[in-house]
C-alpha cells in the first residue's frame, strides 16, 4: 500500500439501480416495491423535452408521497449542456423532502461539471437549512469523461458512485454499434477461422473501476438495453463483478433479480473466502506469510481478497 490509504467506498448495497421516468409516475410504486438497492427516477433522456416540468413536478411529489423503505432515493438531473439542469437542482433541492439521497449528474465531462453542480446545492442546502447533505452519483459517458475519469472521481466528498453509460459512451466514441453493453458482433479476435469475441467495454470499465477505487467511490456498471436477453445480461454483469464494479442498472424490472443474483457472493464464494481466512489464521500461527490451499498458494493478499468478497456479503446481509 502506498503511504496514502485507499479509502473505502459508502458501505452500503448498490447491486441494483432501477430507473423509471419522472414522466410515468404509474411506475413510481411499483418501483418502491421493487428489490432494487438504488431506485433512479429520471429527468434526462428517458423523459421528452416537452414533459420535464411535468416529470419534475411528479418527482417532487414522490419522493414524499411513496414510502420508499431503505433504498437509496436518486434522481437524476439533466446534464449541464441543457437549459433544464438548473431548474432540476433549483426546484428538487427547495421543494423535495429531505428523504431524497442522491443527484445523479448524466454525461459529466470534467471535474468542473461536479464542482458547478456542487457549488449549486452547496448554496441552497444552506440557504434553506436541508439537514441531509445530498449525496451525488455521476455518469461516466463521453469520450472526455472517460478520458478525465480520475479527476471527475475525486471531485467532491458528495461523490458516492460512478456509472458506465454504454450507449452516450459509444456515441460519443463514434463507435460503430448501436448495442446499449455486451457482445458486440464485430468485435473479435480470429484465430485461424476460430473468432473469439472481446469486451470494447472493458477498458473504460476498468478505468472507472481504478478511479473509483482510488478515490472511495463506489463503481457500477450502468444499462443492458436487450431486457429480453437474460443470459447477456448475466455475462455482463459477471464480467463487471469480477472487474470489481458492485452493481449494475436495470432499465425493466427483469433485470433486478438478476442483478442481484450476480452481485451478492454466493454461499459457495463465502464459504471458500471462509476457508481461505482460515487457512492463513493456522499458517500465522505456525509463523508462515503464505501456505497451500486445495493445491494452490494463498498468501497474506489472498487475506485482502478473501475479505473483499465476505465483507461484501456481510454488507449485503447487514
Ligand atoms: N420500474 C418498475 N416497474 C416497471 C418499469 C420500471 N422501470 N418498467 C415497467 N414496469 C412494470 C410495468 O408497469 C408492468 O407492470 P404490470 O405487470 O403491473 O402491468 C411490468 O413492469 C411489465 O412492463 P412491460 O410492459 O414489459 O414494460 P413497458 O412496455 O411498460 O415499459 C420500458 C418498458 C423499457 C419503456 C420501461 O421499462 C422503462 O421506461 N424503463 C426505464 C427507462 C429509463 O428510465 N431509462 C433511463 C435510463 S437508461
Ligand atoms: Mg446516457
Amino acid at each position: 500500500m502506498s503511504f496514502r490509504i485507499q479509502p473505502t467506498a459508502p458501505a452500503r448495497p448498490n447491486r441494483c439501480q432501477l430507473f423509471g421516468p419522472g414522466s410515468r409516475p404509474a411506475l413510481f410504486e411499483k418501483m418502491a416495491a421493487s428489490a432494487a438497492d438504488v431506485i433512479n427516477l429520471d429527468l434526462e433522456d428517458s423523459v421528452a423535452p416537452s414533459d420535464k416540468d411535468t416529470a419534475r413536478a411528479n418527482i417532487i411529489a414522490a419522493i414524499s408521497e411513496v414510502d420508499w423503505g431503505t433504498k437509496t432515493l436518486s434522481v437524476r438531473i439533466n446534464g449541464l449542456d441543457t437549459p433544464y439542469w438548473y431548474r432540476d437542482v433549483v426546484e428538487l433541492l427547495e421543494q423535495a423532502g429531505d428523504r431524497l439521497d442522491q443527484i445523479m449528474i448524466p454525461k459529466v465531462g470534467c471535474a468542473a461539471d461536479v464542482y458547478a453542480v456542487d457549488a449549486l446545492v452547496t448554496a441552497i442546502e444552506t440557504a434553506k437549512g436541508r439537514k441531509k447533505p445530498i449525496s451525488f452519483e455521476v455518469i461516466i459517458e463521453s469520450a472526455a469523461g472517460i478520458a478525465h475519469v480520475e479527476a471527475i472521481a475525486a471531485s467532491s466528498p458528495r461523490l458516492q458512485a460512478m456509472s458506465l453509460g454504454a450507449a452516450d459512451f459509444a456515441a460519443s466514441m463514434g463507435m460503430q454499434t448501436t448495442g446499449i453493453g455486451g457482445t458486440q458482433d464485430n468485435y473479435y479476435m480470429l484465430q485461424g477461422e476460430t473468432r473469439h469475441w472481446s469486451d470494447p467495454w472493458h477498458w473504460a470499465q476498468a478505468a472507472i473501476v481504478a478511479a473509483c477505487r482510488t478515490h472511495g467511490v463506489l463503481p457500477v456498471d450502468g444499462p443492458f438495453g436487450d431486457f429480453s436477453d437474460d443470459e447477456g445480461f448475466r455475462a455482463q454483469a459477471r464480467r463487471s463483478a469480477t472487474l470489481g464494479m458492485v452493481g449494475k442498472w436495470a432499465i425493466h424490472p427483469k433485470q433486478i433479480a438478476l442483478a442481484n443474483e450476480v452481485f451478492t457472493p454466493s454461499e459457495a464464494a463465502v464459504a471458500e473466502a471462509r476457508e481461505i481466512l482460515n487457512a492463513m489464521e493456522t499458517a500465522k500461527a505456525k509463523g508462515e506469510g503464505a501456505t497451500v490451499y486445495k493445491g494452490r498458494l494463498v498468501d497474506i493478499a489472498s487475506i485482502k481478497q478473501a475479505e473483499v468478497i465476505v465483507k461484501q456479503y456481510q454488507m449485503i446481509n447487514g
